[in-house]
């Protein structure tokens, strides 16, 4: 079964409100209409309404049932912007409040933080930094996660891995890199893998020498002290490896003998987001893996963000593994 419908059948009967911001993008509309036809996801679309029921029309969509809200006439709004200055304590002012509700991700992300709507996804007409802004800045991190991270499953045939941080995090020290291996390693764990994480460098276990690759040494020691502190037995964290030395077992013979991960990893964690980033296009378009993501970890309720190329089924996929995150 592939992972989407692996998520399908735990979401089936759910209904989870998920709110979908571009209500006016046809691509978003169109997945709208597939999602309410599900039982898994429940869409909330932003919009103007008339905007919205003129698209309907042009491409023949079915509206009935499909929750739509517009943020310029909501009833909501008052009630947002009071929660919105409260939880931004001193850093906006009513006015300030007001205008950016008008942002519909904003908004849609006060909807999440209210308890109306369980998760988000955005970002089919808005860069990365506007899509995750507002629930850095609303919803913020768990507990005990100090940064959120982006990853992506790459996916082709019966394989499946993780890689990790792709999206969000310019500048990322070794407490950093440890903590994104745990979460991805937790991320992995909830959509039904046994993590094997590998934090990767241009070095194998000590090969080569260079600040950046102690830092990725020092973020395995601080990964495996935090596995060990609280019992976080089922998660495997070991490096630095190279690329090679992670996923082909002959070259973690040769080049890592006695490591814990012998070239069996299926999480990845990258030392910057240059790496991430590149590494994963570089699977997806060289390699022909799916790229699905980026998938936001670590805040308290999920939010996640589009490509602005993406298609209408990456607009319904991504919904159903945001609503498969409020399950975790
Ligand atoms: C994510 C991003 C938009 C945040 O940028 P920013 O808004 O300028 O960040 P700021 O430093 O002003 O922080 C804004 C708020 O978010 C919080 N924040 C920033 N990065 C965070 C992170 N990784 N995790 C949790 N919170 C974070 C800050 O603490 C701050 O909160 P506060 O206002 O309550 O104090 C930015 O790091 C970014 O653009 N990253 C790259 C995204 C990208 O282009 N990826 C590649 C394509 S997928």
């Amino acid at each position: 079964m592939s992972l989407l419908d692996v998520l399908q059948e735990k979401l089936s009967g759910k209904n989870v409100k998920i709110v979908l911001p571009e209500g006016e993008d046809e691509r978003v509309l169109t997945a709208a209409t597939q999602l309410q036809a599900t039982d898994y996801v429940t869409p909330v679309l932003l919009g103007n309404k008339a905007n919205v029921e003129a698209l309907a029309t042009e491409k023949g969509l079915d509206l009935s049932n499909l929750e739509i809200i517009d943020p310029e006439t909501s009833e909501l709004k008052a009630e947002l912007v009071e929660a919105f200055v409260e939880r931004r304590k001193g850093k906006a002012t009513q006015e300030q409040a007001e205008q950016m509700l008008k942002d519909v991700n904003y908004f849609g992300t006060m909807l999440v933080y209210t308890g109306k709507a369980e998760g988000l996804v955005s970002g089919a007409a808005h860069s990365t930094g506007d899509t995750v802004r507002p629930a850095l800045q609303i919803i913020k991190t768990k507990p005990g996660v100090s940064k959120t991270s982006g990853i992506f499953f790459m996916i082709k045939d019966d394989q499946q891995y993780i890689f990790g941080d792709c999206a969000i995090n310019p500048t990322l020290e070794a407490q950093d890199l440890a903590e994104i291996a745990i979460e991805s390693a937790k991320s992995a764990q909830s959509f039904g893998m046994s993590p094997r994480v590998a934090m990767l460098s241009f070095s194998t276990k000590g090969s080569a020498k260079s600040d950046d690759v102690e830092k990725v040494s020092n973020a395995v020691s601080l990964a495996q002290e935090k596995i060990k502190a609280d019992n976080l037995e089922d998660i495997v964290v070991d490096g630095e490896f190279q690329f090679d030395a992670a996923i082909v077992p002959e070259v973690a013979a040769k080049k890592a003998p006695g490591a814990q991960i012998q070239g069996d990893a299926n999480v990845f964690v990258f030392p910057s987001l240059e790496a991430g980033n590149i590494g994963y296009k570089i699977a997806q378009r060289l390699g022909g893996f799916d790229a699905v993501g980026p998938v936001l970890q670590g805040l308290n309720s999920p939010v996640n963000d589009l490509s602005r190329g993406c298609s209408t089924e990456d607009v319904y996929n991504l919904s159903i593994i945001t609503a498969a995150q409020t399950l975790q």
